[in-house]
Parts: C-alpha cells; sequence; structure tokens
C-alpha cells in the first residue's frame, strides 16, 4: 500500500514508520514525506532512506483549501493511496478530510477522547489522571476525533515532567503507528458505525499496556 507521511518537525514517528517499512513482509510502503515546514527534521530522515519529499509551505497558500489541494495533487502524483499524518501541525479541510476518508490516519499522544488538542502532557499531569498513552485514529473533520484503530497504555508516574511523560508515551507511539498501518495495509481494518472492527483480534494486545 503505497503511503503518504505528512510531518511538521522532529520526525520520530516518521522514523518509525520507515523502520517497519523496510521490513521485507511489511504491507505498506512510503513513497513520499510532504512538510509544511522547510526545516522539519523529519525530512532529513526521509532523504536519508531515499524517500521523495516535498515541502509545501501553507503560508504561500490563498486558504486552507488550496494548500489542502496541492498536498492532495502531490499525494496522487506521488502514486499514494494512503495518508499517515505523523506530527503534522496543520488542521485539514473538511473537503481533504472527505477525499481521503478512511485513507487517512493520525496519531494522537493521548487516550482519546481524552485530552484533544495541544499541550497534551501539561494537561494529562494537571489533571491528576494515573494512566494516559497514545492512539492511532482515523481522522474525521473535527480535530482529533475519528475511529481509533490502536492505543497503547502509559502510567503517569508521581514525579513525571511532561518531557518525561511525553518520552514514555512516544516510546510507545513507535511501536503503534506501524502497527496500525500493518493491520490497514494487510486489510484487517474494517469502520462500521464509526468504530473500527479488526479481523482476527478480539482484545487488545496486552503488551500495549505499561503500568510502569
Ligand atoms: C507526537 O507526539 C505525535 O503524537 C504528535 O506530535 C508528535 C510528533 O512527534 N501528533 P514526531 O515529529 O513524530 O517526533
Amino acid at each position: 500500500m503505497k503511503t503518504a507521511v505528512l510531518i511538521s518537525g522532529r520526525g520520530s514517528n516518521l522514523e518509525a514508520l520507515i523502520a517497519a517499512a523496510a521490513e521485507e513482509d511489511f504491507p505498506a510502503e512510503i513513497v513520499l514525506v510532504i512538510s509544511n515546514k522547510a526545516d522539519a527534521k523529519g525530512l532529513e530522515h526521509a532523504k536519508s532512506a531515499g524517500i521523495a519529499t516535498a515541502v509545501l509551505n501553507h503560508k504561500e497558500f490563498e486558504d486552507r483549501e488550496s494548500f489542502d489541494a496541492a498536498m492532495s495533487e502531490a499525494i496522487e502524483a506521488a502514486g499514494a493511496e494512503f495518508i499517515c499524518m505523523a506530527g503534522f501541525m496543520r488542521l485539514l479541510s473538511d473537503g481533504f478530510v472527505k477525499k481521503w476518508r478512511d485513507r487517512l490516519i493520525n496519531i494522537h499522544p493521548s487516550l482519546l477522547p481524552a485530552f484533544k488538542g495541544l499541550h497534551v502532557h501539561e494537561r494529562t499531569l494537571e489533571a491528576g489522571v494515573r494512566f494516559t498513552g497514545c492512539t492511532v485514529h482515523f481522522v474525521r473533520p473535527a480535530m482529533d476525533e475519528g475511529p481509533i484503530i490502536v492505543q497503547a497504555v502509559v502510567a503517569v508516574l508521581t514525579d513525571d515532567t511532561s518531557d518525561s511523560l511525553a518520552a514514555r508515551i512516544l516510546e510507545q507511539e513507535h511501536h503503534i503507528f506501524p502497527q496500525a498501518l500493518r493491520l490497514i495495509a494487510e486489510g484487517k481494518v474494517r469502520v462500521s458505525a464509526e468504530r473500527v472492527l479488526i479481523e482476527g483480534i478480539k482484545a487488545p494486545d496486552q503488551s500495549l499496556i505499561n503500568p510502569t
């Protein structure tokens, strides 16, 4: 399954996807990485893996719709049929989300639907929750909403800072993003009444629960 990845910055999730895709039996191939920032570090990861890159600066477009249309054009020109948002910090137009419905996934560093939006780790600590985690989900027009594909659970420690918590969650993000992409590319994922059904899976993978 030819896949495009959208990034805005560091690109550690992109790196995890590139590493997974390099495995012999991985059913998806990353054919294009698009960044809306020319200085995104993730672009370097893509280039050193020999993956085509494109920079589309959103500030050079008249509106969100024309920026998104340019992204769609680049994605289709690269032959991609699926999109992963890996730390892409732009809201998408309804038209783009509709066009790529169920072919567009995002990763978010919380157990959605809790803690949507920005400053997730700070808000997680402020709320005093004992467990948090990360979520890979299909994208819908509302931010950080959509059918959940995979989640991993991470315990919040009493001495956590937002940085220490973010680092432990990020480690799990790097597991579940390739896992979700694999399941989809294998044709095992179906959306029914806005819930995800995964062929052959009755319970979540227990190794994705990380109590300490
Ligand atoms: C990750 O925490 C991801 O969940 C969020 O943005 C961050 C991106 O990190 N959407 P990276 O660029 O993949 O390192």
